[in-house]
């Protein structure tokens, strides 16, 4: 198979679908792999290593689409729109559901298009979500708390406070993948820190992992909205996967925060889980909404692009070696986890969260394939 690796062009996106290494695996598989040039220039992978691995280097996107297969990073920014055709299978983070224009070209172009963020694995948790996720939920605590600073905005609180002053009040919204990275940061530079999540089972184990020094409740308007109010940073990354996030931070709630907080929406790539949220970019992160800045970047994890683009290549890897080997039809027979990836496909939208969160018709996947 010839497989591309477009140079992202999001802005201040530095990660890159494939790693030297990646690219060596696949072109000892017996297939061929066009790099655009300087994809991973940024991180430290010249044009020279992917050289090395065996990649052909290529000028431009138009020639990276030839491929059969494109790998890349973030979903399709309107100008790579020109490059789809019918068949090419597209494997990156898509985030359909809140995205209709380019939910609606993959279906006209007829598009294979496999998001990352839906493949699940046995235990129904998502694998290539989640080292994003971690990335994140760090992140978070770092941007959050440079936030509050006084010279940026913020209400001149350090997350930690000193001996004989109290530390800041950090919330975090969803206590999954990213939501626990952020408490683990937070509680690690010393806040006091709340995780609310409506399910249960996943508060008991926050619990036994943490105990008495992370707060645990369940998640309910009340809950929220107690929480919020005293909160110095909130941190949301409610998800439920692959639908538009539901707002559980109310406009209502944000006005009775105290001026000089921080809210930094993880979940923006969904749609956001607080009401005032709206993207913002690296250029220009945060805005205020009644005294609150809010940070809402869509491709947090492209700050820190080289550590971001191994974690993301070492799990993608497998998947897409198997696709290049078996083809996606095969790989997805073998690997109905991996099929539960695949959101459009001949122009048809083939995940029920997309479907119904964009008013579309939903087929199956399985009734596609076979
Ligand atoms: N902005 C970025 O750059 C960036 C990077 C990586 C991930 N993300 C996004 O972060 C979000 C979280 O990802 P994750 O991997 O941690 O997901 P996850 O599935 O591991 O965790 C989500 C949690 O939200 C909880 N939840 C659902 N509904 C809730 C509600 N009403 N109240 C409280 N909790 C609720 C779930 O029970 C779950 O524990 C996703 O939208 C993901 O796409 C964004």
């Amino acid at each position: 198979m010839i497989i591309g690796i477009p140079k992202e062009i999001k802005i201040h996106e530095y990660r890159v679908g494939a790693t030297p290494a990646m690219v060596r695996a696949f072109v000892e598989c017996g297939h061929q792999v066009l790099v655009e040039t300087k994809a991973g220039a940024k991180i430290g992978f010249s044009d020279e290593s992917y050289r090395s691995a065996g990649a052909t280097i290529v000028d431009g996107p138009a020639a990276v689409y030839r491929a059969e297969m494109v790998i890349k990073v973030k979903e399709l920014q309107e100008a790579e729109y020109a490059f789809l055709y019918e068949g090419l299978i597209l494997f990156c983070y898509l985030h359909l559901a809140p995205d209709l224009a380019q939910t609606k070209i993959l279906m006209e172009k007829k598009v294979v298009a496999i998001a990352y963020e839906t493949v699940i694995d046995a235990k129904g948790q998502l694998p290539l979500l989640m080292p994003m996720s971690e990335i994140a939920g760090r992140i978070s605590i770092q941007v959050g708390a440079t936030a509050l600073q006084l010279n940026y905005g913020g209400k001149g609180i350090l997350l930690g406070g000193v001996p004989g002053v109290t530390p800041a009040n950090v919330v975090v919204i969803g206590g999954g993948t990213a939501g626990t990275e952020a408490a683990r940061m937070a509680m690690g530079a010393g806040a006091r820190v709340v995780v609310l999540d409506n399910n249960v089972g996943r508060l008991h184990e926050l619990d036994a992992l943490y105990g008495p020094l992370l707060q645990t409740l369940y998640s309910t308007p009340q809950t929220v909205e107690d929480a919020v109010k005293d909160a110095d940073l909130v941190v949301g990354t409610v998800l439920v996967a692959g639908k538009v996030a539901p707002k559980v931070v109310t406009k209502k709630m944000v006005k009775q925060m105290s001026p000089g907080s921080v809210i930094v929406d993880i979940s923006i790539d969904q749609g956001g889980c607080v009401e005032t949220s709206r993207p913002t970019t690296h250029d220009d992160p945060t805005y205020v909404v009644d005294g609150v800045i809010h940070y809402c970047v869509t491709n947090m994890p492209g700050a820190c692009a080289r550590t971001a683009t191994l974690a993301l290549t070492q799990v993608t890897m497998s998947y897409a070696l198997a696709i290049a080997n078996k083809g996606y039809a095969q790989a997805m027979k073998d690997d109905p986890f991996l099929r539960e990836g695949l959101n459009v496909y001949k122009g048809k939208v083939t995940n029920v969260h997309v479907a119904h969160d964009l008013n579309l018709p939903f087929t199956s996947a399985e009734s596609l394939l076979t």
